[in-house]
């Protein structure tokens, strides 16, 4: 029902890995049994860094790719591209206008994306958060699958939420709204796995965002360069705990096991109970194993799907109707409530 609306969104950045899988697109595939869902590929999130246009048109079709591989379906759920619904860049600006500068001082995505050079940052990369609330609210969306890294961000579109409805109360009321306009959308964060580690450095999230990281597992990666991956990611030298506890200060392994959690749908005590005590020689042919047989199918599905670009632009066409009729209802009501 609408009273229960999923949406969520993936960069068209690069190369989709593991992460993006197992923090996003994975729960994307299992929310639409419950809910009404709305699954974006966020191009104009992209464009608050550099991206090549030739690159960016490819990687729009190669994230559609990889919902619908993995098991969204396109037809039942709305699958489309941001840019293609002017109502996300209209509703960022009035948001522009609710958020506070101290608000989105406190983002810490932006000072790790911004790095030393602040100054040189987009004024985008900057009101991206601003954006994102917007994504979710000109849907009126009420959860968001995402992983931990967009918890911070998720908090303050909930802030921007009940700021408007706050500052606008008297007019949305005159205009016969509901008092709770916008609703506060909740993350969906829970479960194993919602912040994959790097393979190389248990201390760093894996990204796309960082080219450097050849640790990295693509979705698009063979058999072989997964099973290479997997066994060169760093260990400590110590086998399986026998329990939870054995996991605290083992950040590599931690992380292996919830990776495996993930995949299998199970939980770490469920892979501690089947792995514990064991070395991780084993423990990771049987992870190799299992990613190749999880991600396998999903890469030749995209592999096919992008090979058919016209019918992935159909998909996205179609979805960006359907959520510019959603999106253009609440924008009519934004309006009445703001004076325009
Ligand atoms: P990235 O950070 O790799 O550029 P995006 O910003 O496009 O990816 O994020 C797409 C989705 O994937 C978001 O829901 C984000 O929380 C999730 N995600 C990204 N990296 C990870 C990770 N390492 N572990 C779990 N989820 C992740
Ligand atoms: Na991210």
């Amino acid at each position: 029902s609408a009273s229960q609306r999923v949406f969520s969104g993936v960069q068209p950045t690069g190369n989709l890995h593991l992460g993006n899988y197992l923090g996003a697109i994975k729960r994307f595939v299992e929310l639409q049994e419950g809910y009404d869902c709305i699954y974006c590929v966020v191009d104009m999130h992209a464009i608050t860094v550099w991206q090549d246009p030739v690159e960016l048109k490819k990687s729009i079709r190669e994230v559609a790719a990889a919902f619908l591989a993995a098991g969204v379906d396109g037809s039942k759920q709305i699958v489309f591209n941001q840019s293609q619904v002017p109502q996300h860049a209209e509703l960022a600006w009035v948001l522009n206008c609710v958020a506070r500068l101290g608000w989105l001082n406190r983002m810490t995505q932006f000072k790790e994306k911004a790095g030393k050079d602040r100054e040189n940052a987009s004024v985008g990369l900057y009101a991206y958060p601003n954006l994102m609330a917007a994504d979710i609210l000109v849907y009126r969306a009420t959860h968001v699958p995402v992983g931990e890294d967009q918890k911070q961000h998720l908090e303050l579109a909930r802030d921007i939420a009940q700021k408007f409805n706050n500052d606008f109360a008297t007019s949305i009321a005159a205009n016969g709204l509901p008092e709770k306009f916008f609703p506060q959308p909740q993350p969906l964060i829970a479960g194993p796995a919602t912040r994959v580690m790097s393979l190389r450095d248990g201390a760093k999230k894996m990204s796309k965002s960082d080219p450097s990281d050849a640790s990295r597992i693509n979705l698009t990666d063979s058999a072989d360069q997964i099973a290479n991956k997997i066994r060169r990611a760093k260990t400590d030298p110590l086998p399986l705990p026998e329990s939870l506890d054995g996991l605290k200060e083992r950040p590599e392994a931690d992380n292996l096991i919830g990776i495996y959690a993930a995949l299998a749908d199970t939980d770490a005590q469920g892979v501690i109970d089947e792995f514990g005590g064991g070395q991780f020689s084993q423990f990771k042919q049987a992870l190799v194993d299992l990613t190749v047989a999880k991600l396998g199918p999903i890469n030749a599905e995209m592999t096919r799907l992008v090979a058919d670009p016209g019918h992935i632009d159909r998909v996205l066409g179609d979805g960006a109707a359907r959520a510019e009729a959603i999106a253009a209802e609440t924008m009519t009501a934004v309006k009445d409530i703001v004076g325009f």
